[in-house]
Formats: structure tokens, sequence, C-alpha cells
């Protein structure tokens, strides 16, 4: 899809009305997700916190405006079985309108999830992948969507199928971008499924540029530092960052398929539909990527989807 800034600068004060959808957001006790909650529930949403932590995801609710349409529930992206106890249970409770599959973990150390994957690939890809997976079918109302979102940085990632584990070589760094690239592999393939289903869902991407949130503080110490320093020059406050997330999530113009981005200046930021850089084109990869995630996780996402109601 080539570049195109939207014909004027769109903010959150565009979100439009929200009153009688449910969105859930991964990731939602700090940073892009929580201040997301924040702006969606002003604008009317019931918004669904999908949090690994609940006392923390409670205190954050509760200081937020509209906190009544707020609630916090219990996923831990990076354990299968937390994301399917969670999915069961938005099912039972009537799925939902938008899933924005926000979480993420970056530059730690490789260590293994309760199922033997490398714990950040299992967070921010194969978590979403079978979160997803597992709601498709209850993401409902007039206009569905999926919001993943990635990185800048994807189109430095490879998936390494060889060695998904880390076992033989591992960078953390390395693995967190192959992650974003996975989820930009897995955004355009789940489109594309939708598209020859016949679905109503929208799949998007989107992402914040280099967004002042607790995201830099976690790695090596030296990690740290050096992230910190970009941040103070290029970084930008949550509020940008989460503005293209929030397009991609409401805007009635915001086009399937898309990658959202923040904009060709690093001053004000404009949410556009940003050319998709190699290798997220590569549907012979995504197509991979997607039958090793059904593997991995056990979830086959459930299409076709029925039409909106
Ligand atoms: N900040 C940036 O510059 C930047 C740039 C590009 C992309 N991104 C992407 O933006 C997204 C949001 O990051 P952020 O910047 O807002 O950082 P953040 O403040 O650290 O937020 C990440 C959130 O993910 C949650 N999380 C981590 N592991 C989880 C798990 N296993 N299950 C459920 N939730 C989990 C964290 O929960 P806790 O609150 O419990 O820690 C936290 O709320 C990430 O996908 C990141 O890759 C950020």
């Amino acid at each position: 899809m080539p570049e195109s800034p939207p014909r004027r600068r769109w903010t959150a004060a565009d979100i439009p009305d929200q009153s009688g959808r449910t969105v859930l957001i991964t990731g939602a006790s700090s940073g892009l997700g929580l201040h997301m909650t924040g702006e969606l529930a002003r604008r009317g949403a019931r918004v669904v916190m999908a949090v690994r932590d609940v006392a923390k995801g409670e205190r954050a609710r509760a200081a937020l405006p509209a906190a009544d349409r707020i609630e916090v529930r219990h996923l831990d992206l990076v354990d299968l079985d937390s994301v399917r106890d969670f999915a069961a249970r938005i099912v039972a409770d009537g799925g939902g309108h938008v899933l924005v599959n926000n979480a993420g973990i970056g530059n730690l150390p490789r260590r293994l999830s309760p199922q033997g994957h490398e714990r950040q690939f299992a967070t921010n890809h194969l978590g979403h992948f079978a979160l997803t997976g597992l709601l498709l079918d209850a993401l409902t109302g007039p206009d569905p969507r999926v919001v993943t979102v990635t990185s800048g940085l994807y189109p430095l990632g490879t998936i390494p199928f060889d060695d998904l584990t880390g076992e033989r070589r591992f960078s953390p760094g390395r693995a967190y971008i192959n992650t974003k690239l996975a989820n930009v592999l897995f955004g355009l393939e789940l489109d594309r499924r939708l598209r020859a289903a016949g679905s109503p869902v929208r799949s998007l991407l989107a992402h914040p540029g280099m967004a002042r949130t607790a995201f830099i503080d976690q790695g090596p110490p030296a990690l740290v530092g050096l992230a910190r320093s970009v941040a103070r020059v290029i970084g930008r406050p949550v509020a940008d960052g989460a503005v293209p997330i929030l397009y991609a999530a409401t805007a009635p113009d915001a086009p399937t398929g898309a990658v959202i981005g923040t904009g060709p200046t690093l001053r004000k930021v404009a949410p556009t539909v940003e050319a998709v850089r190699r290798p997220g084109t590569d549907a012979g990869l995504a197509t991979r990527l997607w039958q090793v995630s059904e593997e991995l996780t056990g979830v086959t996402p459930l299409l076709p989807v029925r039409p909106s109601r």
C-alpha cells in the first residue's frame, strides 16, 4: 500500500463516539495501553484492560477518567493457558468489537515460557496469535477490528525458524525486533485471510515511533542507558505515540491491511499509512509463520468469520 498522509492531522480529539463498543486492550496497565484505555473510555467505550498484574491494573484504572466503564481482567500472554482462560471468559461474556494487541516486552535475557517458547516471541507474537484466533469469531458489531502494535524497526527483523527458542544464538534486542516483524507478518496475513473469507473484521498494524514509556527501561543497563539517551532526542510523549494506534482502532477511514505510523516529522504526529517494507511484504514468510504459530499454540483461528450483527 503506498504512503498516504491523512488529509489533515488526526488527533485523539477526533476519536468518534465509542458508545456501545467494547475494546479489549492487552498490556493496558502502563504506557500506551493505559493511555489508550483512558482516551477510549472518555469517548464512551467500555474497555477491558487485559493485564498480567491485576492489582497494578486496578490502581491504574482507578486514576483514569470514566473508570466505571473500565474493567480489569487477568491475561498473561506468555502463558497459553492464561490466554485460553481469558478468551473463554470474554467469549462467554459476549465478546467485543475491537481487539488491540498492544502488550510487549523487549530486550530481555533468554527465558522460556511455561510451554517452552522463548518469552519475547511467546508474549509479543504467539500469545497475541492465539488470543486473536480464539476471539476472532467473538468480534462483532458494525466495524470489528484487530489492531496489532508493531515497531518501526520491524524491517530489521528475521524469523529464525530453525532456532525459535534462541537455544543456539540469542540476542535480546534482535529477538525483540524479530517479534515485531512477526507482528507485521501476522497482521497482514490475517487481513489476507479475512478478506478471502469475506469477513467484516479489519486487521491493521500500528506503531508509535519512539514513545517515552517504561518499555525503554527494560533490558541490560547499557541498553537502557542508550535507549534513554535516544528517547531524550527522538522520544515522544505517550499521548503522541498512542495516536496512530487509536487511529487504527477507531478512524472510519483507517484502511484494513495497512501499517499506520506516526508521519513524516518528529515534532507532530500525523497517523500515516506507511508503505510496508520487506520482509513484511513476504506473503510466503507470513504463511509459514502462521502455520508454525498454529502448531506451537494449538490454536487454529476461526475463519470465515460470520457477518457482523
Ligand atoms: N515505547 C516505544 O517507544 C515503542 C516503540 C515501538 C513499539 N512499541 C510497542 O508498544 C507496545 C506497548 O509498549 P509501551 O511502550 O506502552 O511499554 P510498556 O509501558 O512497558 O507497556 C507494555 C505493557 O505490556 C504488558 N505486558 C508485558 N508482558 C505481558 C504479559 N506476559 N501479559 C500481559 N501483558 C504483558 C506490561 O505489563 P506490566 O504493566 O505488568 O509490565 C505493560 O503494561 C509494545 O508492543 C511495544 O513493543 C513501543
